[in-house]
């Protein structure tokens, strides 16, 4: 099958040039890097996908707002107009920017989760369960079932496992259980969507149980395509009117706004009732570890691009182009026979590499191996979602083996076209028809934690 290229909506007004190395001097440059992506110098790179965080282009209507953006200490005019636009998005009583979505984490998780408490979500981001345990607090994820296998086709695999979650409080002691988080969509899965339904059934449980429910809510927009595309009940629903719905289920939000919100920099915490006990607390941690109240860590030009740019997530046209992006480049995919998580997400494709590659053990990281390839083959620059990312047994020292071996390929919003994603796809057939000459790669060096931004690796020969 294949499906057309939605058009861009809008057109190109200033550019970034690129430079493409040529295959050799590629390959001098990943040894070099000693096979870590994360030490290539970006303009080594021709399309980056490393991540989509903070990646994103601005509009012209973005960088009018930087010129006009108000930098006051106290009071800046930019930070009412955030507060306007986050309150009518989210129709939340409180919105308090900081600057990015760990820092939101940092400042609302130790006010919520106290010291031997449980925080229970669909799936946690990295930063948002090392921030569960900075509180103090012990994370456990309660996907459903089929967001564990790559090839079930399901509508919403982002989804909590509701009665997994009802049986783990119990099991835990409501007393013990301080949170519960909905990662929307749902990043450690694929980018796979959370349905409005399900959003209902959690925040019953929570009710019945006591227990606060907080988003995690960098790709909300995304998130309320889907459900308008896959949700019966929503399908002539605007994106602003499933938000709020969305939203209307939970206590707070905590959200990094380099996603969905089309911004380079910036974050935010909501809190739906005007509880100022909750806001004081809030108040206190923010000002301390990200500055006063009215810019919480950004420039006032940031508030400001922000505040715009919340809107332009929401646009339809816009999530339609982007989502179509991704569908586009799954389709070929599937011509091809490249296995991935499917369908696929809204912000990346994650290609199933223990699926492409398996003579690589787990031990020797084959989606690593894709990575690299990628790099090689066309200067495209992935991640690696797997073994190599968990790491070792804390205890034993032993590699740990993940559920999974995903190449995450996440794509920037409004910075490529369909040529780049053409060549995105016939490099992963190019590679796939290779697959079996393509070996592992071993640890030459690695520090003592979240050792794949610095680890050096070698290919085994
Ligand atoms: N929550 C989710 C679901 C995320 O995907 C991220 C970041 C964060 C929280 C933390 O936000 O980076 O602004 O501090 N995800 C990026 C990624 C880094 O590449 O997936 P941050």
């Amino acid at each position: 099958m294949t499906i057309k290229y939605v058009a861009e909506p809008f057109r190109i007004k200033m550019v970034e040039t690129l430079k493409v190395l040529s295959r050799e001097e590629r390959e001098e440059k990943i040894k070099d890097a000693k096979y870590n992506l994360f030490n290539l110098k970006s303009e080594d790179v021709y399309i980056d996908l490393c991540t989509d965080s903070g990646t994103n282009a601005m509009s012209s209507e973005q960088w009018a707002g930087i010129m006009v953006g108000d930098e006051s200490y106290a009071g800046s005019k930019s930070y009412f107009k955030l507060m306007e636009a986050g309150k009518d998005i989210f129709g939340y009583e409180i919105i308090q920017p900081v600057h990015q979505g760990r820092a939101a984490e940092k400042v609302l998780f130790p006010v919520l989760i106290s010291k031997g408490k449980y925080a229970i979500a669909n799936m946690f981001f990295d930063t948002t369960r090392a921030h569960v345990e900075l509180a103090g607090g012990r994370a456990i994820d309660c996907v459903v079932e089929e967001a564990k296998d790559p090839t079930i086709r399901a509508p919403f695999k982002g989804n909590m496992d509701v009665e997994k979650l009802e049986a783990t409080i119990n099991e835990l002691g409501k007393e013990n259980v301080g949170l519960v988080v909905m990662t929307i969509t749902n990043n450690s899965a694929g980018g796979q969507p959370v349905s409005v339904q399900n959003m209902r059934d959690v925040s019953a449980v929570c009710k019945k149980y006591g227990i606060p429910l907080d988003i995690d809510a960098a790709r909300f927009s995304e998130n309320a395509y889907f459900v308008k595309q896959r949700e019966e009940e929503f399908k002539n629903s605007s994106i602003k009117e499933i938000t709020r719905e969305m939203f209307s289920y939970a206590d707070t939000f905590s959200m990094s706004a380099k996603k969905d919100a089309i911004v380079n920099m910036g974050g935010l915490i909501g809190i739906k009732e005007d509880d100022q006990e909750l806001y004081q607390k809030v108040k206190a941690n923010c000002i301390s570890n990200e500055g006063f109240t009215t810019y919480g860590g950004l420039s006032g030009r940031d508030l400001e691009a922000l505040a715009i740019g919340l809107y332009e997530g929401q646009d339809e046209d816009f999530l339609t182009y982007r989502i179509g992006q991704l569908e586009y480049l799954a389709a070929k995919l599937d011509n091809a026979g490249i296995a991935y998580q499917a369908p696929v997400g809204g912000h990346g494709l994650f290609i199933d590499a223990k699926a492409m590659f398996p003579q690589i053990p787990y031990y020797e990281y084959p989606a690593q191996a894709l990575a690299i390839e990628l790099y090689k083959e066309a200067g495209i620059r992935t991640s690696e979602i797997g073994s190599y990312m968990m790491g070792n047994d804390p205890d034993t020292g032993e590699q740990l083996e993940a559920q999974f071996e995903f190449t995450r390929l996440a794509v920037p919003r409004r910075v490529y076209t369909q040529a780049h994603f053409d060549i995105m796809a016939d490099a992963l057939i190019a590679i796939k028809d290779r697959a079996d000459s393509i070996k592992g790669y071993r640890i030459a060096w690695q520090p003592m934690i979240l050792r794949h931004f610095q680890a050096h690796l070698e290919p085994i020969v």
